[in-house]
């Protein structure tokens, strides 16, 4: 049972800037919720994750639809995940990644459906093992490597 932890987790990751979703926090009835609460908190995960061949065809096939130049997502939040940079600089209220720390990066909240809205927006979800390399990538520092 990781309610106590998970909801704690949730205000922090509220507070970073992901408010918006706070009156509706669907992330109790989640489907299996977060895999791994406790692996996701260990340094690095399994094996090296690197941007460019990991975790940037995701979110090529996966995000930039909405996130890049000219699209919704990159419209209303300010995120543009056409490059590293842009992913690094966040959306117009703060970054959604926290190098060393996936629990409180509002990337891997978002995508673990850990908020009250879950990305992609109106997609398929990303697979348990796109979540993990996401997930290890961010833990490993969020590089750009
Ligand atoms: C079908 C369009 C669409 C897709 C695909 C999509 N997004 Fe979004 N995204 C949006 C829209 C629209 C918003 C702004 C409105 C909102 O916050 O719901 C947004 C907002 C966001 C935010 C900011 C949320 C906040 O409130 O701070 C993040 C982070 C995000 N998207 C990440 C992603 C990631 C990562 C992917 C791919 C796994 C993705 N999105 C795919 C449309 C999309």
């Amino acid at each position: 049972m990781r309610t106590h932890s998970r909801f704690t987790l949730w205000s922090v990751a509220a507070l970073l800037g992901l408010g918006v979703t706070l009156a509706n926090p669907s992330w109790a009835a989640a489907p299996g919720g977060a895999p791994g609460g406790a692996a996701a908190n260990a340094p690095g995960g399994s094996g090296r994750v690197s941007f460019a061949e990991d975790v940037f065809p995701i979110l090529q096939n996966r995000c930039l639809e909405c996130h890049k130049t000219g699209a919704p997502g990159l419209a209303f939040s300010g995120l543009n995940l056409e490059t590293y940079e842009g992913l690094m600089q966040g959306t117009r209220f703060g970054p959604v990644v926290v190098p060393g720390n996936s629990m409180v990066s509002n990337l891997n909240v978002l995508v673990e459906g850990r908020a009250g809205i879950r990305m992609p927006h109106n997609r398929k979800r990303l697979t348990a093992c796109e979540i993990e390399i996401l997930r290890n990538w961010v833990n490993q520092g969020a590089k750009n490597n």
